[in-house]
């Protein structure tokens, strides 16, 4: 399935010998293939919690040495000559309107052109190098535009800052360099570490990633006031705690529980709603509470009134925002099915909650700004980012996951919620306690993504695939699928 030998790669990068390879278009699978590699090479130095933040950086780099060779491959089949001035002016308008953007639409032609990009590992300064390579030199005016560019960017504090610069440049690079500039000021690598030069000739770039950093947090005035708002969030109501031990006390009896619950009108109507429409598979819908616990058991009972105390703290403090929790009831369906698929009876329930509530961190981030908060997942969406987080971290100071785990462990969550929360989009980084689980929720909120168009197959982790044994595009579609229907058919028995 990968297309690059990773794990043979690894081990001449460990043995000190360079490692290289050329593409003409980063395909997905590329991109896929570079990011387990990266993975691997970060265990190694027990760095994966830096893996997001490497693999955006070097996707920025890899995106401007195709564009570089792009540029050249359409002045060649729109007949102009790149190196005229004129030519060049109308040209790169061309190139602008027609291409960027759409880079992928050209990937043919590039293939036949003899240009292509290179990537060169070598083990460095206690970690390692990176060097991307591309065919064509940088204009000395471009290359003086992205020293400027990059200076101004180590004065930023946070991405916000370049709020009202980032859109004014003449061929969209401004934006990844101030990104690399903040994801290495960041995640405490030296911004020196990143070097861009031409001879003339050639483009290269190069990241040193060393074997050792020390993250730089950001502070922003948004993050405060998030802490601020976690810290005075309420504990659980007295009557849920109860609950939630007779539902673990063996001795209590069954109608007990139902009696406490439709004492509370309220949660009786959450109870009743959750075991509706997180997609237990029942005959038919469930209407009463004790038909309820006999359906879905103590267990879903337990994690039903977790999430639904929590979903109702954050929907009075916070803006109601449903498709948040319609979202997680989907992803709370799929884990719960895929941990059941692949036998996992340990995490079944587990599965269930972590889905019901990976995205709390969200409603409080949305509530804070939305603004700001529009503004990333744009981002993220032109950019074809693979995850959200780091854009978060590097504009906000914080993600909506580690706002969740803050959540989560001021409420006093068990400990493999907490992580289920804190890495649903990051699972390499989970402990092996929790391996399952996190890669579980991952996988569930990751088929969510994908059916939102959010994501494609590609963003998938290698590893996480290799544990599901999905080994390709079209076994993850027929899995997929399996799961839609799954889900399909339970929705139309609720009906
Ligand atoms: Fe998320
Ligand atoms: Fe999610």
């Amino acid at each position: 399935m990968a297309i690059l030998n990773t794990t043979k790669m690894v081990t001449t990068v460990n043995g000190g010998e360079p490692v290289e390879f050329n593409f003409y278009y980063p395909h997905g699978e590329i991109m896929q293939s570079i990011n387990s590699l990266l993975a691997k090479l970060l265990a190694n130095f027990d760095q994966i919690f830096l893996l997001d933040t490497v693999t955006t950086i070097l996707r920025e780099i890899i995106i401007n040495a195709t564009k570089a060779n792009a540029k050249r491959v359409y002045f060649k089949k729109i007949n102009l000559d790149i190196t005229k001035p004129n030519e060049y002016t109308e040209g790169i308008q061309n190139f602008k309107n027609n291409v960027i953007g759409n880079l992928e639409e050209l990937a043919e032609d590039m293939k036949k052109s003899d240009l292509k990009v290179s990537m060169n590992i070598n083990k460095e300064n206690g970690g390692f190098k990176i060097t991307v390579t591309n065919d064509v030199p940088i204009l000395p005016e471009e290359l003086e535009r992205i020293n400027l560019r990059k200076a101004k960017a180590i004065e930023y504090n946070d991405f916000t800052d370049a709020y009202d610069e980032i859109y004014d440049s003449t061929e969209g690079a401004g934006l990844g360099i101030v990104l690399i500039m903040l994801l290495l000021k960041n995640s405490g690598i030296n911004t020196s570490s990143y070097v861009l030069n031409s001879d003339g000739k050639k483009t290269w770039s190069w990241i040193v990633i060393p074997g050792q950093t020390r993250p730089n947090e950001i502070t922003t005035e948004i993050k405060k006031q998030i802490i601020n708002e976690v810290n005075g969030l309420p504990t659980f109501p007295k009557n849920i705690i109860e609950l939630q031990a007779m539902c673990k006390d063996s001795t209590v009896d069954i109608d007990d529980i139902a009696k406490k619950i439709m004492l509370d009108p309220a949660l009786t109507t959450d109870v009743l709603k959750l075991s509706n429409s997180a997609g237990f598979l029942t005959q038919r819908r469930i209407d009463n509470v004790n038909e309820a616990l006999i359906k879905i058991g103590l267990k879903n009972l337990n994690s039903i009134l977790v999430a639904a105390s929590a979903r109702r703290i954050l929907d009075k403090r916070f803006s109601k925002f449903e498709q948040i929790w319609t979202h997680c009831n989907k992803t709370a369906f799929y884990a719960r099915n895929i941990a059941q698929r692949y036998k996992m009876g340990a995490i079944l329930e587990h599965s269930f909650l972590a889905g019901l509530l990976h995205d709390l961190g969200k409603i409080v981030l949305l509530s804070t700004d939305t603004k700001i908060t529009n503004w990333i997942s744009d981002i993220v969406k032109d950019r074809k980012m693979r995850v959200s987080t780091v854009m978060e971290e590097v504009s906000i100071g914080i993600s909506h996951s580690s706002i969740g785990e803050l959540i989560a462990r001021k409420w006093q969550f068990p400990e493999y919620l907490i992580e289920a929360i804190k890495y649903h989009h990051s699972p390499l980084s989970a402990s092996e306690e929790y391996r399952d689980l996190v890669y579980t929720t991952y996988l569930a909120n990751m088929m969510c993504g994908i059916e939102s168009r959010k994501y494609g197959y590609y963003y998938l982790d290698e590893d996480v695939l290799e544990r599901f044994k999905i080994n390709g595009p079209e076994a993850f579609g027929k899995f997929h699928e399996e799961f839609k229907t799954m889900l399909a058919n339970n929705t139309a028995k609720e009906q």
